[in-house]
């Protein structure tokens, strides 16, 4: 019988251990393994094989040329006031047009929250433990409101918890979103392979597949027709966060605003580095392009430098979170003309089969995931932006079961945020010397998602609600 041609393509390329058992296989997972086999390009598995698994190929980011990257302070720190009021004023037009979609991507596999379930569903809030979606969900309703213009949202999910991310909000009514805006596409895969390039099987009839990284929205926006969706709707701007994050703003008027007036294809919001080796990628440049270097990719020595007044020089801070212009999206997406966001390797434990298809959980690394990063995207980009923004109100990631980001310090970063919003309004809070309540408390995003609508809201409850254990404004 002549050789499915899938299957000759994979022998020519000196990876027909894809299909070592495949007569062993059901018709149906015959079927299956030709469906995953041909969901990837073995050029490109070949070009990363030569490129990042070469010997010597882990030697480390080009440092040539390296510059701390510039950026918008803040009117608390510096910023020029009226130009950040005009930038929020841009921002709010934009959001009132209907211009902007929120987007977040949630294929991750969330391995150190070692969560049983989508990230997105895990419970974050301190009182009412709302899922994170729920959170997202509620925010951008509430700015939709506030804004005359119900917004589109735009959800990435994986393979893996793509069915369980749907049923989710399903079996939730959406958070009161219209379903109609709400937008989920899975993002592409990658097979890992060994260390000399070979794809792994995870099992006799199942390729070795992971996600492509959170980089590799950009051209699942494309494939999946999002983009063309925001095309028809009108909609050319995408605010971008990560799903760990319930802090952020997930549409900021103000860093929309400079987005726009800026004529930037791709903006980035910076914290302070909290401490010189604090796990945060540095926003730099370097020939002329902004890139950001991850923390492991910058040497400690500069980490640690400092300028004359003491401050570090490698400041700048990524906190993933981004506002894209659509066609800038799609030209990245499409690839060509110089533009490629090139792949990184992890060296991870990839559970396998041996030669006689007997599974192995390998001990220690075997081989090597291949991921794209979002933030590779910026060097493509025209007036690239970066302004400052402040971590209290927008960045407190779950990603670790304990200790520092997690559920806990999450929490209580949440809980923060709540009473210097009542605290601003007068309300009488007592907190801890790190600013943390006293008693427990919650407001809703559908009440408050920041501190001006908060501080709207409040003004309308009159007598206002006194604060005590158990508060929860919604
Ligand atoms: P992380 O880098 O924190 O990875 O993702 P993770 O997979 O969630 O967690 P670990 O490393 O296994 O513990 C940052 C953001 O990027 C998304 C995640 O869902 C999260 O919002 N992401 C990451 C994707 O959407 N796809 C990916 O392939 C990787």
């Amino acid at each position: 019988m002549a050789l499915h041609p899938l299957i000759e393509n994979f022998r020519q390329a000196g990876q027909g251990q894809v299909f070592a058992f495949f007569d062993e296989l059901t018709p149906e997972a015959q079927r299956h393994l030709l469906a995953e086999a041909a969901e990837f390009d073995l050029a490109e598995i070949a070009r990363l094989t030569a490129t990042l698994l070469a010997p010597g190929a882990v030697a480390g980011v080009n440092l040539a040329g390296l510059a701390p990257a510039p950026y918008e302070p803040l009117p608390t720190q510096g910023g020029d006031a009226a130009a950040w009021a005009a930038a929020k004023a841009t921002g709010e037009a934009a959001l009132r047009a209907g211009r902007v979609a929120a987007f977040t991507v949630a294929g991750g596999q969330g391995t150190r929250l070692g969560y049983d379930g989508p990230k997105g569903t895990f419970p974050v809030t301190p009182l009412k433990q709302k899922p994170l979606f729920q959170v997202f969900a509620e925010k951008i309703r509430a700015a939709g409101i506030r804004y005359g213009r119900p917004l589109h949202w735009f959800i990435m999910t994986s393979h893996q918890n793509h069915a369980a991310t749907v049923t989710f909000f399903e079996e939730r009514s959406y958070f009161g979103l219209d379903q109609g805006r709400v937008h989920f596409f899975r993002q592409g895969r990658m097979p890992a392979v060994d260390f000399s390039g070979r794809i792994l099987l995870e099992t006799k009839g199942t390729i070795a597949l992971s996600p492509d990284g959170h980089g590799g929205s950009l051209r699942a926006l494309e494939r999946s027709g999002a983009l063309d969706l925001m095309q028809r709707e009108g909609i050319d701007t995408l605010s971008y966060f990560q799903v760990d994050n319930p802090l952020v703003r997930c549409v900021d008027p103000a860093f929309i605003g400079w987005h726009v007036l800026r004529g930037s294809q791709m903006s980035s919001k910076m914290v302070p580095k909290a401490y010189a080796e604090e796990k945060l990628g540095h926003f730099c440049t370097q020939d002329g392009h902004l890139v950001v270097v991850e923390y492991s990719d910058l040497p400690m020595a500069m980490q640690r430098e400092t300028t004359a007044d003491g401050q570090l020089r490698y400041l700048a801070g990524s906190i993933a979170i981004h506002v894209l212009d659509r066609e800038f999206i799609r030209r990245v997406a499409r690839g060509g003309a110089g533009i490629e966001l090139p792949f990184h390797r992890a060296d991870k434990k990839i559970p396998t089969v041996d030669a006689a298809g007997q599974p192995v959980k390998p001990e220690k690394a075997n081989g090597v995931k291949f991921e794209m990063f979002v933030f590779d995207a910026l060097p493509f980009a025209e007036n690239p932006l970066v302004i400052e923004t402040s971590r209290a109100d927008d960045f407190s990631p779950v990603k670790n079961a304990e200790g520092v980001d997690s559920p806990q310090t999450c929490r209580d970063d949440q809980l923060r945020q709540f009473a210097r919003w009542l605290r601003a309004q007068g309300a009488r809070v007592e907190t801890d010397p790190t600013g943390r309540p006293v008693a427990g408390l919650e407001v809703s995003p559908l009440f408050g998602y920041d501190e001006d609508s908060f501080a709207e809201a409040w003004k309308k409850h009159s007598p206002p609600p006194a604060v005590s254990d158990g508060l929860y404004l919604s």
